[in-house]
């Protein structure tokens, strides 16, 4: 059995993706979802899921190492990121080499690194007049929206397009490729709990 720990902070819709992917599935589950937003639209998609949340904020994740012990004693194969905004710690990064990944809804390394998220991707992506967009799903280091790319999809963006007409196509790409992909690294990964 391969365990995920999912981190987001948002509305969770592509967290809820994965977790229908995974349902009644023998070989992974869904063992946490993690946030730093007690608000979160992704706190009632896990209710609706059974899934546990746990919350933490900004004091614990950076001054402690408490995150990344629970994710050591729930024995998780692989964290991913689904709309969590923060960087990741070093020591959390370090204990999980390669087994961590994220989401970025453009075409790394274009319209990446801080401040680069939600609709200001695609806001930075209309006024550059892009002709394509699309998603891409990376491995995670110290650095915001560095780390080894992993899949790429592209949509097409006309020049009447809105930011609001980008991010629904890069959703579709999204929700279409990120549990297929999540599956695929999980399948290269040698289990932890071995
Ligand atoms: C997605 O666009 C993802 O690419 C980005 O944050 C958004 C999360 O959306 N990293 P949701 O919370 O999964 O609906």
């Amino acid at each position: 059995m391969k365990r995920i720990a999912i981190f987001a902070s948002g509305s969770g819709s592509n967290a809820e993706k994965i977790a229908d992917y995974f349902a009644g599935s023998a070989d992974v589950s869904i063992e946490l979802i993690v946030s730093n937003n007690p608000k979160a639209g992704v706190i009632d998609r896990a209710r609706r899921y059974h899934i546990p949340v746990v919350l933490f904020d900004r004091t614990t994740f950076y001054q402690t190492d408490h995150i990344t012990r629970l994710l050591q004693q729930q024995n998780i194969d692989l964290i991913v990121l689904a709309g969590f905004m923060w960087l990741m710690p070093g020591g959390l990064v370090q204990a999980f080499p390669d087994r961590i990944v994220n989401i970025h809804p453009a075409l790394l390394p274009k319209f990446g690194g801080k401040g680069m998220y939600g609709h200001f991707v695609h806001e930075a992506v209309v006024a550059a007049g892009e002709t394509e967009s699309g998603i891409t799903i990376h491995f995670v280091n110290e650095h915001y929206d560095e780390g080894a790319p992993i899949f790429q999809a592209r949509c097409p963006v006309t020049p009447t397009d809105t930011p609001d007409d980008v991010a629904r196509k890069v959703q579709v790409l999204e929700h279409e490729h990120y549990p297929r992909v999540v599956a695929d690294v999980l399948a290269t990964l040698p289990d932890r709990t071995a």
